[in-house]
């Protein structure tokens, strides 16, 4: 069950979906692209998770590092597979189990089981398309608090990308979500996205939208003035979203498996609107909404004053656990400050 709580500021734009007909009618499988590619977020209901042991998994921890963060699980089953006993699977065994080699091989059956899932609902709804790149992460780590942002993709006039959320926890995932991208490009207008190079690459220009809007990184605590939907996904909740389309913003979670896939448009012509069409469609419309006519709800950062993001790679430890002191913590318009 997914709980929503609606702004009314924002387009309600989650749809819902069956899996019993998803998998059976091709007009249902194609209703959840047709979600994907126009910028809402698609819920799966009635996929069959009673085999992943949410309890067992909510006892797994994974060190708080950006490797970890973006685990591709399948790499481990691999090694096991081929009765490899070091690299990676030593270190999984010994840094996340302290060397239980009874509850690693219960976790390696749940990350079998995982995959057969992930594998199934990969298999029929992308089924028909030209498929690129697909990436499956088991993330065992906790997110907190991240920054409203769209996802920056490489090279975004060229391919779509497929996201899918399964909650792995015993708990809910809790999300915000705000502006769809073309919303926030036709409501922001020419403040939001003058002096923006509109031949740039698409993901040059969100990034530069986005960061007018929301700020960077360390602007999250100063962020608060765009709306928000309030979103608590369950456990085995599944979820679908172009995170490029859809500003999202995990408060909290500590459990997720994500899957990505690229689809290039070369050999998937008829997956439209594509995103390049929409940003680039929402891009000249938005500009002609002149200054003081503008209404989207954000704070219009002048690009000056956009702090440019930490090397999230080296420093994840830092912005996450590891410097738990077990006393207040205090975030101002400047970010962090005091610990
Ligand atoms: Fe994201």
């Amino acid at each position: 069950m997914v709980d929503v709580f609606l702004d009314k500021r924002l387009d309600d734009y989650f749809c819902a979906h069956e899996w019993t007909a998803v998998s059976s009618s091709d007009v249902a499988r194609d209703a959840v692209i047709d979600d994907y590619l126009n910028e809402r977020i698609a819920v799966l209901h009635g996929l069959d998770t009673d085999r992943i042991d949410f309890k067992f998994l909510e006892t797994v921890r994974f060190p708080q590092t950006w490797g970890m963060k973006k685990f591709q699980f399948k790499d481990l089953l691999m090694v096991a597979r081929a009765g490899k006993r070091g690299g990676l699977y030593a270190q999984v065994l010994n840094d996340s189990f302290a060397g239980d080699e009874g509850r690693f091989e219960y976790f390696l059956g749940q990350l079998e089981i995982i995959e057969s899932i992930a594998d199934r609902v990969l298999d029929r709804l992308l089924g028909g398309l030209k498929v690129g790149t697909k990436i499956m992460v088991t993330r065992f780590s906790e997110t907190r608090m991240e920054n409203l942002h769209y996802d920056i993709d490489q090279d975004s006039d060229d391919h779509e990308a497929f996201r899918l959320y399964v909650n792995l926890d015993a708990y809910p995932r809790i999300w915000s979500t705000s502006y769809t991208m073309t919303n926030l490009f036709r409501k922001g207008g020419e403040r939001l996205l003058g002096g923006i190079d509109p031949n740039e690459k698409s993901e040059i220009i969100l990034k530069r939208a986005i960061g007018r809007a929301y700020g960077g990184w360390n602007q999250r605590a100063t962020e608060r003035r765009a709306p928000r939907h309030q979103i608590y996904f369950d456990p085995g909740d599944v979820w679908i979203v172009d995170g490029r389309s859809v500003s999202h913003q995990v408060l909290s979670g500590h459990r997720v498996l994500s899957i990505y896939a690229k689809i290039p448009h070369a050999e998937n012509p008829g997956l439209r609107p594509t995103f390049s069409e929409k940003i680039r469609g929402a891009f000249a419309e938005g500009l002609k909404v002149p200054v003081g006519q503008e209404t989207a709800e954000v704070n219009y950062f002048p690009p000056a004053a956009i702090t440019s993001a930490p090397n999230l790679r080296e420093e994840w430890a830092e912005v996450f656990g590891q410097t738990r002191s077990g006393r207040i913590r205090r975030f101002d318009d400047n970010g962090m400050v005091s610990a």
